[in-house]
């Protein structure tokens, strides 16, 4: 089906293309000013000045035109010349019905025949993921799942930093401590282990010693730098411990988003591109795309056109070790050649934009992006209530697990404040305890627009009333519980109809629905799904409060409110889907 506000645009469109002006005029959109009109159409004060006419006069005309179309209730010129309309009911509930017996729910096709890898979440092996992971996870995850809905083949990548100097950090740490002799011994042939010498748990203990002692000394500095180039050199001790830490964290990184209800299709990562390196190297080498400079191999990105300073990516410093920006260049080979997307989206922290700028360039210097547009949506940073970094109690880097663990007691203590589900079994209430936890976490990092930062007030966040991921939780299980008490009476569910203003508002903005998810996809911005969900859910309930649903004798009258009750619960289901966000059975 198409969305209502393309269909109207192109029925605009046709009536300036027929007085001679660009059909692009013909752009409609929902009304700013509801209490008047249901759309509008501002078109008429952009070809004026095209066409050097007088824009009340084109408007009239447009309008003429737009009159003979039964599908306008009202059309009007207001102002300097918008024109406004309105549908008539007939035409919304015809389209609601269509809408409603739509498996994709009006799902816009923006994707069809078109690939992206979606590279989000990037935690790095060894260390804690911190709030900035989680916001990439949690606005990727929502990302890649409005693409897959929007008809787009989606591979999406966690893209593990596993190969940096937090690498031969760890590996010169664990010759230090001793642990393990066995990976250092040049004289071993092996095979290595295949336990692990370290555990998680040993690592997040190793690390941040680790990197503290790299930070007072020197020396210690310089064999981590060490230990990191002869890894990536292939020394096998130092890539057996590799593989250790490898497997490790992921076990532990597929347990944590695994409690977040995020899938990745590929566990990539910047050691998986080691392979094609070399060649690549070589290749940017040879075509001199890649130049020498002090010592390193870089790639000038600079441009006449800039305004600030553009350093060159650094492809191999001078001790052979290769860069975050080396495995990135290496990683779009590996993704043109696998996938030959049309769109690589990295959805990093804003704070990397210089990278990806660097990157891109290089990339486009090189030719070796294929068809695919390289794209960073960046985000900003998750505050805590003191306006600094959230952080936790105790001061440290705040981690996913304890996060979970604190929205999911926020939940338990609001939903015991509400006497939600003190009946229920427990096993029951701590499930829909964790899907209340998590929809606070989720809503309020993807309900501000992802580049501003925000302040996480879990207080204000965990609320069941108010824009919050609980109260639409809430709506959607009102909803629930109102059909299956319907359908235990044995009343049946109808196509909706529209009898009253708020029936009209409710079926105006479930019409919206595919434009809303056009808008986000266009933004990379699931702030307007927030918004989206967060109106229809206020929309429906003006309509639960003003009409008998499950009381209304009229049978006729109650299937039809019925109906109207299941797609609003279809589409709610949808949109939080797409955030992330699951509805409990009840609450
Ligand atoms: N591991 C990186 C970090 O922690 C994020 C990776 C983002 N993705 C990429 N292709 N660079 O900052």
């Amino acid at each position: 089906m198409i969305a209502l506000q393309s269909e109207l645009s192109a029925i605009a469109g046709a009536a300036f293309a027929a007085e001679g002006l660009s059909e692009s005029f013909g752009q409609v959109q929902r009304s700013d000013r509801p209490d008047l009109a249901q759309f509008q159409c501002n078109g008429a004060l952009a070809a004026a000045k095209a066409a050097k006419q007088n824009p009340r006069a084109i408007a009239t005309k447009v309008a003429e035109r737009l009159k003979a179309n039964p599908l306008f209730a009202k059309i009007e010129i207001a102002g300097p010349g918008f024109i406004n309309l309105d549908l008539t009911d007939a035409a919304l509930a015809e389209r609601g019905v269509t809408l409603s017996k739509d498996e994709r729910l009006g799902a816009p096709a923006t994707g069809e025949g078109k690939a992206m890898v979606i590279d989000f979440g990037g935690p790095n092996v060894a260390k804690p993921m911190h709030v900035g992971h989680i916001r990439s996870s949690v606005i990727g995850d929502s990302l890649q799942r409005l693409f897959r809905a929007n008809g787009w083949a989606v591979t999406s990548d966690i893209h593990l930093g596993d190969w940096g100097l937090q690498m031969g950090q760890l590996i010169s740490e664990i010759e230090h401590r001793g642990i393990a002799p066995v990976y250092f011994d040049a004289n071993f042939t092996g095979p290595y282990p295949e336990q692990s010498p370290v555990t998680m748990d040993d690592l997040e203990e190793i690390y941040p010693a680790a990197s503290a002692a790299c930070k007072a000394d020197e020396a210690r500095l310089a064999e981590a730098r060490q230990a990191t180039a002869e890894l990536q050199a292939g020394r096998p001790g130092y890539r057996a411990l590799w593989q250790h830490f490898f497997n490790v964290s992921k076990v532990g990184l597929d347990r944590e988003f695994g409690s977040l209800g995020i899938h990745f299709d590929l566990w990539k990562g910047e050691a998986s591109v080691d392979p094609i390196t070399v060649p690549m190297v070589e290749d940017l080498k040879a075509r001199k795309i890649a130049v020498e400079s002090e010592g390193a191999l870089v790639i000038p990105v600079e441009r006449n056109s800039d305004k600030k300073e553009m350093p060159p990516l650094i492809l191999v410093k001078q001790d052979g070790a290769v860069l975050y920006g080396t495995t990135d260049l290496a990683t779009i080979i590996d993704r043109v050649r696998e996938q030959n997307p049309d769109l690589i989206l990295y959805v990093v922290d804003q704070r990397q934009h210089l990278h990806f700028e660097q990157v891109f360039r290089a990339a486009e210097k090189a030719g070796i992006a294929g068809k695919a547009a390289l794209e960073h949506a960046g985000f900003g940073t998750m505050n805590g209530t003191d306006g600094k970094p959230f952080k936790t109690r105790a001061g440290g880097v705040m981690k996913l697990f304890d996060l979970i663990a604190m929205v999911t007691a926020e939940a338990e203590k609001r939903l015991a404040e509400q006497g939600i589900g003190a009946d229920y079994p427990p096993e029951e209430r701590a499930d829909i305890a964790k899907k209340v936890g998590i929809a606070t976490l989720k809503f309020a990092d993807l309900s501000n627009y992802r580049l501003t930062d925000y302040v996480f007030d879990l207080e204000r966040f965990s609320k069941f009333e108010g824009k919050t991921g609980p109260y639409l939780q809430y709506a959607a299980v009102r909803i629930k519980s109102i059909l299956r008490r319907a359908a235990e009476q044995g009343f049946a569910t109808g196509a909706p109809a529209i009898h009253s203003p708020e029936e009209r508002t409710l079926f105006l903005q479930l019409l919206a629905l595919p434009d809303a998810m056009a808008a986000a996809e266009k933004g990379r911005a699931p702030n307007i799904l927030c918004d989206y969900a967060f109106t229809l859910a206020q929309n429906y309930s003006r309509f639960y409060s003003e009409h008998h649903i499950l009381s209304e004798s009229d049978a006729a009258l109650r299937a039809a409110r019925l109906g109207l009750c299941a797609v609003t619960l279809a589409v709610l289901t949808k949109v939080l889907g797409l955030l992330g966000i699951e509805v409990p059975e009840r609450m």
